[in-house]
């Protein structure tokens, strides 16, 4: 329960719902209430309730809102997340997609600072030393620019790359960097890593421009905070820009159940995967 006032939270959460979907209510308040005191301290206030108190009288600066929107977001993510998956992309996904000439379109959908995509660069790099080589392009989007700016980079500190990168592709696929000012070296993806992939701000919840048909998306950890009707919608439109039979992933504690039944769920190994049924029932 959040201890400040009741229509602080409202005010907020309202704004970061209608933006983002992302749903704060009375329970999970203290959230918020962190993150805010984050914003009201940035900007030089006591306090939230002091910086309400100036919101409500001159309105919220558009650099505050955006502040506000992007720490509502949680960016929790790592290199290999829930490694099932990637077993699932390596060895059922890529060896079963078409010829070896045309294109696989991948779309992260909710990249957070990029270990998602560029657990599957690596993965793709690793199966071309195999043998087994796929075009591909990438769309990697996320709607917090902070997020994208670490993901457009590629640069990693020791803990996020002890987070689920296995040292040989650590050596192998990243350089060892010294920014200026630290002390503590950082990783940065290898350039040939970035080739075919596009990072792009996208906000789930507003129109998107020319994207697809993909072979499979990456849904992560992001549907999980949003109201039932907006997970229905983003979904609906999630199978629109999927070639038939296209993939949807989800993350590790989400599902289609009475989302969708325009999907046939799948289980490879400990991965539960969505596959898009030929004939649509919901339109976007
Ligand atoms: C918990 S992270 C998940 C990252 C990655 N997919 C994973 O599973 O490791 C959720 C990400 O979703 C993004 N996000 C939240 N709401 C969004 C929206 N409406 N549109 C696009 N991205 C959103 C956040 O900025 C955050 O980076």
């Amino acid at each position: 329960m959040a201890s400040f006032p009741s229509e602080i939270l409202k005010y907020f959460s309202s704004l970061i719902e209608k933006e983002t979907a992302i749903q704060y209510t009375s329970t999970n308040g203290h959230l918020l209430e962190n993150r805010l005191r984050d914003v009201a301290k940035t900007w030089g206030y006591a306090d939230i309730e002091a910086f309400w108190k100036e919101v409500q009288t001159r309105g919220l600066r558009s650099v505050e809102r955006d502040m506000v929107l992007d720490l509502a977001t949680n960016n929790e993510t790592s290199f290999f997340r829930d490694p099932e998956v990637f077993d699932f992309f390596r060895n059922e996904f890529i060896p079963k997609s078409t010829s070896a000439n045309s294109i696989v379109k991948i779309w992260c959908a909710a990249t957070s600072t990029g270990q998602e995509p560029y657990s599957l660069m690596m993965t793709l790099a690793q199966l071309k030393d195999l043998g087994i080589v796929r075009n591909y392009d990438l769309l990697a989007t996320d709607f917090s620019d902070r997020v994208l700016k670490q993901a457009q980079a590629g640069i990693y500190s020791q803990l996020e790359v002890h987070r689920g990168l296995p040292a040989p592709m650590l050596v192998r696929f990243f350089d060892q960097v010294m920014e200026s000012g630290s002390t503590l070296p950082k990783f940065k993806a290898k350039a040939d890593l970035f080739r075919n992939v596009t990072f792009r701000r996208q906000n789930l919840i507003e129109p998107w421009a020319n994207q697809g048909p993909f072979d499979i998306i990456f849904c992560r950890n992001v549907l999980i905070y949003q109201d039932v009707e907006s997970k229905k919608r983003v979904i609906a439109r999630l199978a629109s820009v999927l070639v038939p039979g296209g993939y949807l992933v989800l993350g590790g504690a989400e599902s289609l159940l009475g989302l969708s039944a325009d999907f046939d769920m799948q289980i490879y190994g400990k991965a539960c995967v969505y596959k898009l049924k030929s004939q649509l029932k919901t339109s976007p």
